[in-house]
């Protein structure tokens, strides 16, 4: 049971955690709601619903969304002296289903899969009976979403969604469900409503992005030559890939598709094949390697991104140095690192040697100290280098806006120019996270 509502929401607050395909959801459920009459509002204890978008992807993810509900009832009962109707959206919701509904008496519970239906629980838990849809439907909810129609110059779309890949850490596989391609038709359709409502660029975004294919097995890079041609749209990025699908289509594609931008995320998560065979990654660290250089031969300049994950289970220092070993021999422009987490129910989870958590602090900061020595290197080494930027935001000094390069560090420019400008930068300085640019002109649209 919920709590009874007397009257439906006319206010929403949607907040998402984690990676980036939550953002996008939280995006179109925000659409979704006001398409249904709601008016979005930026403070979560002003409104009648707050959609908690959660991840459940490490540590405490479920324990965070119960204090969360807590908090957010209670900045709500002193700002309105009501407490907001909450709906629990995202991957937690999708593992956790009515546990959610028992223990903290929220309105509704909505998967991922699922979302399309949140104006329908929503009308429900309004009525005082709590809602609940973790359903995976064949039938997927982008035929059901409202057009985009206002967004930023940098956008997300998603193409694929789900993993089929089990690696033994990963809960994904559980809450995201099989591996689904959108079909190439809606996807297009989608990347022109974006470019009509502002976007000069977009991140195409999946699970496996990279394993995105059709019935007519145009696969990723088709599907990246396709909106090569939309008119407007400069910038084209995917993440997050698995080695094991970079097809020779794609890495031909980053040489000669002038819109694809020199970046590749591309997780490893260890430099050791023993512990990524444990982590049925299906693949070595030299096969890593040598997928690089075909990468790097087609596109020398490409900015190189990753993952990796410290302390899984039966980890030895010496694997560890591996995992050292090749992240010298890559020189990443940026990645994400961090400690292994047991999720329940995946296979390493019941592993018997885990590793201690003070073993897991020091490998972090060590892996960590090689990764922010390499991104200040990658950032250093743009100096005196000539390209666009896309601005995307206003920086915190007068007159200063903030970019991407292509090579999707941060840059920080001053002058006479709007959020949404493509402008060509001279690279002047670079600091540990962003470089500085000096802008020789606008690009035109
Ligand atoms: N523990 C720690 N990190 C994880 N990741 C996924 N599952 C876990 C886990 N159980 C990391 C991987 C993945 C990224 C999205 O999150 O590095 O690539
Ligand atoms: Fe998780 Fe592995 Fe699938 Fe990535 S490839 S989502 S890490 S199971």
């Amino acid at each position: 049971m919920g709590s009874p509502m007397t009257s439906p929401p006319k206010t929403f607050h949607v907040k998402s955690f984690g990676c980036q395909m939550n953002v996008y959801d939280g995006e179109r459920m925000a659409e979704l709601m006001t398409a249904d009459g709601l008016t979005a509002t930026d403070d979560a204890s002003a409104a009648d619903l707050v959609v908690l978008n959660t991840c459940h992807i490490r540590e405490k993810a479920t324990e965070k969304v119960y204090s969360d509900i807590g908090r957010l009832r209670k900045d709500a009962m002193k700002a309105r002296g009501a407490a907001p109707m909450i709906a629990v959206a995202g991957c937690v919701a999708q593992a956790e289903g009515a546990e959610i509904v028992r223990r903290a008496k929220v309105d509704v519970v909505v998967g991922p899969q699922a979302y399309h239906n949140l104006p329908g629980l929503v009308a429900k838990a309004a009525g005082g009976t709590a809602a609940l849809d973790t359903d995976m439907p064949l039938l997927s909810k982008f035929g059901h979403l409202p057009a985009r129609r206002k967004v930023g110059p940098s956008a997300f779309l998603t193409v694929q969604e789900g993993c089929d890949k089990f690696c033994t850490y990963c809960v994904v596989p559980y809450t995201r469900g099989a591996e689904i391609s959108r079909p190439f038709d809606g996807i297009v359709a989608e990347a022109r409503g974006l470019v009509e409502a502002g976007a000069r660029e977009i991140t195409l975004l999946g699970q496996n992005v990279n394993a995105w294919n059709d019935d007519q097995d145009r696969g990723l890079h088709g599907l990246i030559r396709a909106l090569d041609r939309i008119p407007g749209l400069a910038r084209i990025r995917y993440m997050t890939s698995h080695p094991n699908d970079m097809t020779q289509g794609l890495i031909d594609a980053h040489g000669d598709v002038e819109s694809l931008m020199p970046f590749l995320h591309l997780p490893v998560q260890s430099g050791s094949d023993r512990v990524l065979k444990a982590m049925n990654r299906a693949h070595t660290a030299d096969g890593y390697l040598r997928l690089l250089d075909r990468v790097r031969a087609v596109r020398p300049d490409i900015a190189l991104s990753g993952d990796f994950i410290v302390g899984f289970p039966g980890e030895t220092e010496a694997e560890f140095a591996e995992t050292l070993r090749l992240v010298d021999a890559v020189g990443y422009a940026q990645a994400f690192s961090f400690k292994y987490s047991p999720r329940p129910g995946t296979p390493a989870a019941d592993m018997t040697d885990q590793i201690a958590p003070e073993v897991m602090d020091e490998r972090l900061q060590r892996l960590q100290a090689a990764l922010n020595r390499d991104q200040q290197a990658f950032n250093a080494a743009t100096v005196g280098r000539t390209c666009t930027v896309l601005l995307e935001r206003k920086g915190k000094l007068p007159g200063q806006l903030l970019g991407k390069s292509p090579w999707l560090n941060s840059v920080h420019v001053i002058g006479p120019h709007a959020i949404g400008d493509l402008v060509e930068v001279d690279i002047v300085a670079a600091g540990p996270n962003a470089v500085t640019g000096e802008v020789r002109a606008r690009v035109a649209a």
